[in-house]
């Protein structure tokens, strides 16, 4: 298992983004355009992580979250295939959720393709339960499982 310790999470840079679609293409059978990512980017509703590298500055991963009053939605993530299966999907996940409950939000919720078992697993690692299923969610005709988490505001 290689280090994680010293990867660094921050917001998204407008230069970042065409790192961040190289990962998208490589990562999503559906994926974003560079447009929505950029408009993504824009929107003062959306939390845009990136995780980088601090050797080298390299994207390896992002995450896009929406907030919507007390409620957070999941609406992308990905690591870089060579970066995959290390814990840094739910060290991302985790740290988006405890800004969000630190800016007073109290539930996430997210789709995710039935066959999609690693994004399953990893979601489930970070507190996340499946509360349903959309029937054929996806353009393809895939089911969508429904999962949500509750969040815990620090107290100070
Ligand atoms: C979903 C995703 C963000 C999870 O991030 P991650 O850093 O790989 O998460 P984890 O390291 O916790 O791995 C989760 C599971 O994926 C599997 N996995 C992923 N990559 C793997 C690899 N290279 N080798 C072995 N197992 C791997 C493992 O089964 C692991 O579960 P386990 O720890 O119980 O064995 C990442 O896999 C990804 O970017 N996928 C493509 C984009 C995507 O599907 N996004 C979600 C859309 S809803």
């Amino acid at each position: 298992m290689s280090d994680n310790t010293n990867i660094i999470i921050r917001p998204a840079d407008p230069e970042d983004i065409g790192q961040i679609y190289s990962i998208e293409l490589e990562c999503n059978q559906s994926p974003w355009t560079y447009a929505g990512l950029a408009a993504e980017l824009a929107n003062p509703n959306s939390m845009f992580l990136t995780m980088e590298q601090p050797q080298n500055g390299k994207i390896i991963g992002f995450a896009c979250i929406a907030s919507i009053l007390e409620e957070i939605q999941i609406n992308n993530i990905a690591i870089h295939p060579d970066y995959q299966g290390r814990g840094l999907g739910p060290m991302l996940i985790n740290h988006a959720l405890a800004k969000a409950a630190a800016e007073g939000a109290s539930h996430a919720y997210l789709e995710v393709r039935e066959s999609n078992i690693p994004a399953i697993k990893a979601y489930e690692k970070c507190g996340f339960t499946s509360y349903g299923v959309r029937k054929r969610y996806y353009r393809d005709g895939e089911n969508a499982v429904l999962m949500s988490a509750t969040l815990f505001t620090p107290r100070i």
